[in-house]
């Protein structure tokens, strides 16, 4: 994000914000995940692959994964209104790809794509039960990339055990999306709270990891 907390512009364009050097960190993160998981809202706007580039890794990276073990992250789309088609990018690359929805959709789909019903909450897929369903799938290391609206409810709700930011030194504006979205927050003492685990200098970009300060589960 810019130094003014913003992720994309008004219109979605978002790349790039950060340098290289803070997307290659980014890989890293990515393939030590089990799951990678966004919506089809990022994923049609960015037309993002959400991969891990292994054939990129250096060899000092390749040497923590190494190709005998490694495996790629499931990547699970959250999808309620059947959005995304095969003739997305995302489906022509490799690694298998959950899509999550309410209801089927009628076409063909590679077998790395899996269809997965989730419960309805206000036409929307109902998160709770998608995590418990990761849970069930022995899926405990789950790292999210996605826009304003999802982080904002994932953050509100406490889902979030461990917060990684990238600051590159640019100004976005107000008009340009910011990292997340959150009602009912009028009073300071509503304020999520953080502490800083780590900083660091990535290039010409900062990177932030951390933790929620209060632990109160809202579901
Ligand atoms: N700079 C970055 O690192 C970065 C990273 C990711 C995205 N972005 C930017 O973010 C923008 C997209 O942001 P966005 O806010 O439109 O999309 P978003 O937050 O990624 O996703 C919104 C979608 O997530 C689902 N969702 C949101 N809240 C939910 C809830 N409470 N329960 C269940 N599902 C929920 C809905 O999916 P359904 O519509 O399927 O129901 C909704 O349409 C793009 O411009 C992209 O470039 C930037």
């Amino acid at each position: 994000m810019s130094i003014d907390g913003r992720i994309a512009m008004k219109t979605g364009e978002s790349k790039w914000i950060t340098s290289k050097y803070a997307r290659q960190d980014v890989q890293k993160f990515r393939a030590k995940s089990s799951v990678i998981l966004s919506s089809s809202s990022t994923i049609l706007t960015d037309n993002s692959l959400l991969n891990v580039r292994y054939k990129e890794f250096d060899k000092h990276t390749l040497s923590i994964f190494p190709k005998k073990i490694f495996q790629h992250p499931i990547r699970v789309i959250i999808d309620s209104q059947n959005r995304i088609t095969p003739l997305h990018k995302i489906i022509q690359t490799q690694g298998k790809i959950w899509l999550i929805r309410l209801k089927y959709d009628q076409y063909l789909w590679p077998k790395h794509i899996t269809q997965i019903l989730r419960k309805e909450h206000d036409k929307q897929i109902n998160m709770l039960s998608l995590l418990k369903l990761l849970g069930k799938s022995q899926i405990n290391n789950v790292w999210i990339e996605a826009g304003s609206s999802l982080s904002g409810f994932l953050l509100n709700q406490n889902l979030i055990d461990e917060l990684i930011i990238y600051i590159a030194p640019k100004m976005l504006g107000h008009e340009a999306k910011p990292l997340c979205i959150l009602y009912n927050k009028l009073k300071l003492i509503d304020s999520l709270e953080f502490n800083f685990q780590d900083i660091c200098q990535i290039g010409p970009d900062i990177r932030l990891i951390l933790s929620p300060k209060k632990n109160k589960t809202i579901i």
